[in-house]
């Protein structure tokens, strides 16, 4: 759906009267390094792509991929995004019976609503810290036909290990299981926790963002990985040309030069762990504003006296878009969600909230 995401600086920007070039957003769950620098080189020097029609599979972006992971390219898709994969999966696979993990990112649901599917939810609870439930979650999939898991989960940052989803793969071997690994790039050890380069499942689908990590959202690029039977259905409903001509030469170069990925990432988890260490020790300061321990470059936070539209409201005032969760089926209206930037910016939000939470 159009409606309840993040990065609506223009929305804000209207309210305020300002240019939307004036507004932090820390609402979008992206890279605070931004993206790697050759990207702008790349994007400057092959403007001229776009007076072409780009391949129509996208394959050089997706060999690349597929080359990286060191997996069978015809195993993976490329898509305009992740976005156009979770809204094609369920009907792709004529999915009747959906369990999503939640709370999670609400386009799931969305794409199952567009599809007349009415999901179920399996909810992690904020007692546990909201870690999922095995067990709960296994008795809700022996009914389902496709289970959606993102991993770590978008707002809670929740990561579950790779063995709570080969279980649940292995327990129930006619449910597709669609892993979101949309933000695991940020987390250390990601290799040992991804699934895109495991074939031993039949049942698993993962999905791969590249707008979050290289802060490319407006490109939209992503992949789609998994059990060839399942990606073969999926590619079923592909159409030509989904992934425009400056995005495929950018994650093509991007491929290309594997030996800059690896430090690109060890530097962006090295600079998160340290400015999220950093804002978490200030925040304890905070009386009212409690956050959940998470694994990713955002944080969720539950606010104990305060609602999360009127502290949005006033840290907007300030010219700061935070993301007010109240839309996440079963968050409630007490949850916030804010992706840290660099040391000044991260500063200028703690003031801030700090100021919101002092108003009675
Ligand atoms: C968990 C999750 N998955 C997927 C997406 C979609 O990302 P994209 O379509 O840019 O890959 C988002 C965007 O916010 C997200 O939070």
């Amino acid at each position: 759906m159009i409606i309840g995401h993040g990065g609506n600086t223009k929305g804000l920007a209207e309210e305020l009267g300002c240019l939307a070039d004036e507004i932090i957003d820390m609402s979008a769950n992206l890279n605070p390094l931004g993206p790697p620098e050759r990207i702008k080189t790349v994007i400057m020097e092959n403007l001229s792509a776009i007076h072409a029609l780009p391949e129509p599979d996208a394959g050089s972006m997706t060999r690349g991929f597929a080359r990286f992971h060191g997996i069978d390219p015809d195993t993976v898709i490329a898509g305009s995004g992740t976005t156009w994969f979770i809204y094609t999966i369920p009907k792709a696979l004529d999915a009747k019976n959906v369990v999503i993990l939640g709370p999670t990112y609400s386009d799931y649901a969305d794409a199952c609503t567009m599809q007349g599917i009415a999901p179920a939810f399996c909810m992690a609870r904020a007692e546990d810290g909201f870690l999922p439930d095995l067990e709960a979650v296994s008795d809700m999939a022996a009914r389902a036909d496709l289970v959606f898991i993102c991993n770590p989960n978008n707002p809670t940052g929740v990561l579950v290990e790779k063995e709570f989803i080969t279980t649940l793969a292995r327990r129930h071997p006619d449910v597709c299981f669609v892993v979101d690994e949309s933000y695991l790039p940020f987390v250390e050890g990601a290799g040992d926790i991804s699934l895109v380069q495991d074939r031993s499942y039949d049942n698993l689908l993962v999905l791969s963002s590249m707008s979050k990590i290289f802060t490319i959202p407006g490109l939209r690029t992503g992949f789609l990985s998994g059990a060839k039977p399942l990606v073969d259905t999926v590619m079923h409903c592909y159409q030509p040309w989904s992934v425009n001509a400056l995005a495929q030469v950018v994650i093509t170069d991007i491929f290309d030069h594997p030996e800059q990925i690896a430090p690109f990432y060890e530097k962006t988890r090295a600079y998160i762990a340290g400015e999220k260490k950093k804002f978490l020790d200030t925040v304890t300061d905070l009386k009212g504003l409690v956050p959940v321990p998470g694994h990713t470059c955002f944080i969720l936070a539950k606010l104990l006296y305060h609602t999360a539209p009127l502290v949005c409201r006033q840290v907007g005032a300030d010219r700061i878009l935070i993301r007010d969760c109240s839309n996440f089926t079963g968050l409630g209206h007490r949850y916030v969600r804010f992706s840290l930037k660099d040391r000044k910016t991260n500063t200028a939000l703690f003031r801030s909230l700090e100021k919101a939470l002092a108003c009675g």
